[in-house]
């Protein structure tokens, strides 16, 4: 039926035009945004930013402003009438121009890395798609994707049952999350319906684990309380006989103790922990082993590293990997493996008959891939991974985690030929970040005045063009440093003479 006139009164679309028209008016802008994050590497040997005969120092990195003075600066308005290109390339110049340019070789903060070429085209063609990974019907190949990728991650740790495999997270902390649900929900499968059942869940993770599973513990009616903290030894690992401890008084207690999260690669140190010994306190408790890898897997790319960090893995029940901080892969990319995706099943399936149309029997059968995740609309960030394995090849992720423990190893000589650092990392780095105080003559002071320097130092990098970051440390607060394999040589260097620079610049 034509209403109001006839069809061919009807305006022909022209979006193909309109997407190639912004595309290339942006095309304008980002390539000289990451040209000039190219173009200051040569520079970062120096220590400090470019200097501008005139001008001051400019760095590629960011041009910092407190978040007021910023408010001011973009004026953020939200338009009655239509901005249209000439609204939004001003409003992206300003994004591009105030914004941290993590292709610069000085960006070395928590805990990713800058993305590169297919990285950029994997974001571009996700958003062409706008696909929505929750069934199979909307998504044919990106769910094959995704199932190809995440068995493929499984194999490398070890999975290597017909029944492994995984799926895409929104992030380390989201694939935690659903690892304690997984977990919950399998070991006690009336709790899906049931609720806790006035049961007094407990969950256990090393002192030095990530905040993500006191926040799921918050989320899902535990308790950060009932996340129960681990001792930790001189190297930041868990040590297994104090869980076996803890797991004990606890169930004295005549709490529940299900879940135990083991770290491949803590937040601040990198620490490995020791998965065969944590491993047999979990079966010998009957508690579901979950292994935080989220930073540290990514290093199973690595046939070295792998035997070396990551024995005994394959234990896990589940396991997080995410390969945006590692990787290069752009935010967010993460996976849950699990051993037996059966389990993932039965703990996430629920029979919303408007979107699920085909009750699947068997693991290989399922591929309404929202049935075993929290989330119903689903990005499917699983190609960024795959595209980026299919254009560089495995080969390149293996060299990719080696250079940046090399990387990692030479920052660390150079702050021990310098006679004004004390080191903080453990040794050999289990991992890509390198922990350190900035102590003149070798000599630390009290914790408020090391964590002082550390503050003020940190800050004061931003304007020579390097972001790092701190955390708190035995003796105050260190620097953090998190290299990556794409690093090079002269930044580190340009970086330890920053660091003294801006030391004498403050007075310390
Ligand atoms: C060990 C560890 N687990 C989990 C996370 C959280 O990952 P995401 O930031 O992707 O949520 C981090 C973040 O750095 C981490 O270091």
């Amino acid at each position: 039926m034509v209403l109001n006139g006839s069809i061919k009164e009807q305006a022909a679309l022209n979006r193909a035009d309109e997407v190639q028209e912004l595309l290339e008016a942006i095309q304008d802008l980002i390539i000289p945004f990451i040209r000039s994050a190219d173009e200051e590497a040569a520079t970062k040997h120096t220590g400090h930013g470019l200097d501008i005969p005139g001008g001051g120092s400019r760095t590629a990195l960011v041009q910092h402003h407190p978040p007021q003075e910023l408010e001011g600066i973009l004026n953020l308005r939200v338009p009655e009438k239509r901005g249209g290109k000439e609204g939004l390339l001003e409003l992206v110049e300003k994004l591009l121009k105030y914004s941290v340019n993590t292709w610069d070789q000085g960006f070395m903060d928590k805990l990713y890395a800058s993305t590169n070429a297919i990285g950029v085209v994997s974001e571009l063609l996700l958003a062409v798609l706008n696909t929505n990974a929750h069934v199979y019907q909307v998504s044919p190949v990106l769910t094959l994707i995704e199932k190809h990728t995440a068995n493929f991650l499984a194999n490398l740790f070890g999975y290597t049952s017909k029944d492994a495999g995984g799926i895409s997270q929104p992030g380390g902390s989201a694939s935690n999350s659903s690892a304690i649900i997984i977990a919950r929900n399998t070991l006690y499968p009336e709790t899906k319906t049931d609720g806790l059942g006035g049961r007094k869940f407990t969950l256990f993770t090393s002192a030095h684990g990530h905040y993500s599973l006191e926040k799921a513990a918050q989320m899902f009616g535990i308790g950060s309380k009932n996340v129960i903290s681990v001792p930790v030894d001189s190297n930041g690992c868990m040590i297994p006989s104090e869980l076996s401890r803890l797991v004990q008084e606890s169930k004295d207690r005549g709490e529940v103790p299900f879940f135990v999260n083991a770290t491949a690669g803590t937040t601040v140190l990198g620490s490995f922990e020791p998965f065969p010994a944590i491993s047999s306190v979990c079966k010998q408790h009957n508690l579901w082993l979950h292994i935080d890898g989220s930073w540290g897997g990514c290093v199973v790319f690595n046939t070295a590293y792998r035997a070396s960090r990551l024995a005994g893995a394959e234990m896990a029940d589940s396991i997080t990997i995410t390969p945006h901080k590692m990787l290069g892969v752009p935010m967010t990319c993460s996976f849950l493996l699990g051993k037996d995706l059966r389990q993932f099943w039965n703990a996430m399936t629920l029979p919303a008959g408007y979107l699920f149309h085909s009750p699947a029997d068997l693991v290989a059968d399922i591929y309404d891939l929202a049935e075993l995740t929290p989330q119903c609309g689903r990005r499917a960030d699983s190609l960024k991974l795959f595209l980026a394995l299919s254009y560089y090849g495995t080969e390149h992720f293996s060299a990719l985690v080696e250079r940046g423990y090399q990387n990692a190893e030479y920052l660390l000589s150079l702050l021990k030929q310098s006679n004004n650092f004390v080191v903080s990392s453990p040794e050999p780095l289990p991992c890509l970040q390198v922990c350190f105080y900035f102590a003149r003559g070798g000599k630390l002071g009290g914790s408020d005045g090391n964590g002082e320097i550390t503050a003020k130092v940190t800050n004061r990098l931003i304007s020579r063009g390097f972001m790092i970051d701190y955390a708190p440390g035995p003796n105050g607060k260190f620097f953090r440093v998190v290299v990556n394999g794409n690093t090079r040589r002269g930044t580190l260097g340009g970086l330890v003479k920053a660091i003294e620079d801006c030391a004498v610049e403050l007075g310390y």
